[in-house]
């Protein structure tokens, strides 16, 4: 039967950074009408009451609905080391990061992993995530294993690591990541909601043969995305030049081994050469801004004018546990944050599109979730703009919507998300 669900409606017809706040659309008293995983239609409360007489009605009050948040890089593995203490990029992936993957060497472990980062990210209100798993190919089947049972649009993939950069325990080979990649993403790609992303860590972790093996399988499946990371940190960017001293600069390193291409997803990319942001470009890849992370790890500040004013495609993600937040509103505020201290304070409208449509865009999905339009997935959240007393009263003066908007923004968490619908379904 299909359902009306009433509320403030937030949808975009243009993107916001090209735009201006002009490109979203909100209704005061509006509705979406769902039916078997799609949504029906998008209008004022009245008249799709009137239309759809039979619709069983669901009221969210003044909750604004919106798409659910897309999460565009997520290490689930990291769940449970999320808030580690006092380490930057390398130290804390050699400190805290890899003892925990290694644990995934446990199945169960890897599925009880799986369950809580679900219900984590749900929770708060985020529909689709796009994670890194372990070296374990057991860890991408407990992935898309909780992904696919609770009806979610998930994409992730197996991360390689064959250098002897990686301690022991947690390697595998050019051969053998290249092998399980492949039967990974033909057991898993285009299941039910779930896509395969072929993930090698970054290059300090890879030697260039397993990146060129890597590269070889996404040059036969051009469908799929390839995800990595690229320049977060200076002392990274230093590593990379002693381990690839023939590199151009650090893409060169992805580049010239087939890892370059318009499907890429590359996390942090905040220290880039000009050669680098007009090869992104240029391919048409993504970049992944991961605002929580860059401050928690000390990274640096994301150049959001610069790089989406060179016409590069932007995600907006969590990078949990390296961020230090599973919410996406967390996430907005830091992206604002971020954007303050360089001189750039991005619109409500902005924040919340990247959060939706503009991850959605860097994966290429944006015809299927990220909005509210007829014909897209059911992905949606209810958001409680007065979900504390703080929020409350800040948005009780507000004029507009976008200044009801951003306390919730800036301050707001899991309690921010009064209800959740994955493929029409209510998850919470
Ligand atoms: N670079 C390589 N691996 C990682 C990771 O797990 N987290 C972050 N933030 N950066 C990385
Ligand atoms: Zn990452």
């Amino acid at each position: 039967m299909a359902e009306l669900i009433l509320g403030q409606v937030l949808t975009y017809a243009a993107d916001p950074l090209a735009e201006g706040p002009g490109a979203a659309r909100h209704l005061g008293h509006g509705a979406v009408l769902v039916e078997d995983g799609r949504i029906l239609a998008v209008g004022g409360a009245e008249d799709l009451r009137a239309a759809h007489p039979q619709a069983q009605v669901t009221d969210m009050g003044r909750a604004l609905l919106s798409a659910g948040f897309v999460d565009a890089h997520a290490h689930y593995p990291q769940t449970a080391i999320i808030a580690s203490w006092g380490k930057r990029l390398i130290d804390w992936l050699n400190s805290y990061t890899f003892p925990e993957e290694a644990r995934f060497a446990d199945p169960a472990y890897a599925r009880e992993v799986a369950r809580r980062y679900f219900d984590l990210t749900l929770a708060n209100g985020t529909t689709t995530a796009v994670s890194y798993c372990t070296i374990h190919p057991a860890s991408v089947e407990a992935y898309f294993e909780e992904a696919r049972r609770r009806g979610l649009r998930a994409l992730g993939g197996k991360t390689c690591m064959d250098r002897d950069t990686a301690p022991e325990g947690l390697r595998d080979t050019a051969r053998s990541a290249y092998d399980d990649s492949k039967r990974l993403l033909e057991n898993w790609h285009g299941r039910d909601r779930l896509s395969y992303v072929i993930t090698p860590r970054f290059s300090p972790t890879s030697t260039p043969e397993q990146l060129a093996a890597l590269g070889a399988l996404w040059a036969e499946h051009p469908d799929c995305l390839m995800q990595t990371h690229l320049s977060e940190q200076l002392d990274e960017i230093a590593w990379v030049k002693t381990l690839y001293p023939r590199a151009r600069d650090y893409l060169d390193t992805y580049e010239a081994h087939g890892l370059l291409g318009p499907g890429g997803l590359y996390g942090h990319a905040i220290h880039l050469e000009r050669r680098e942001v007009d090869r992104l470009r240029a391919v048409g890849a993504s970049v992944i801004h991961c605002p929580t992370s860059n401050t928690f790890i000390g990274s640096g500040l994301f150049d959001m004018a610069g790089l989406t004013g060179a016409g590069l495609k932007v995600g907006l993600a969590t990078d949990t546990g390296g961020g230090s937040s599973f919410s996406m509103l967390r996430t907005m505020a830091a992206a604002y944050e971020v954007g303050q201290l360089r001189h750039n304070p991005l619109h409500p409208a902005v924040l919340w599109w990247l959060a939706t449509q503009g991850s959605a865009r860097a994966l290429g999905l944006a015809d299927r979730i990220g909005n509210l339009a007829p014909g897209m997935e059911a992905d949606l959240i209810a958001v409680d703009l007065a979900s504390t007393p703080a929020i409350a009263q800040r948005a009780a003066r507000a004029g507009d919507l976008w200044e009801a908007l951003f306390p919730t923004i800036m301050m707001g968490d899991d309690r921010a998300i009064a209800g959740v619908w994955v493929g029409g379904a209510r998850a919470k």
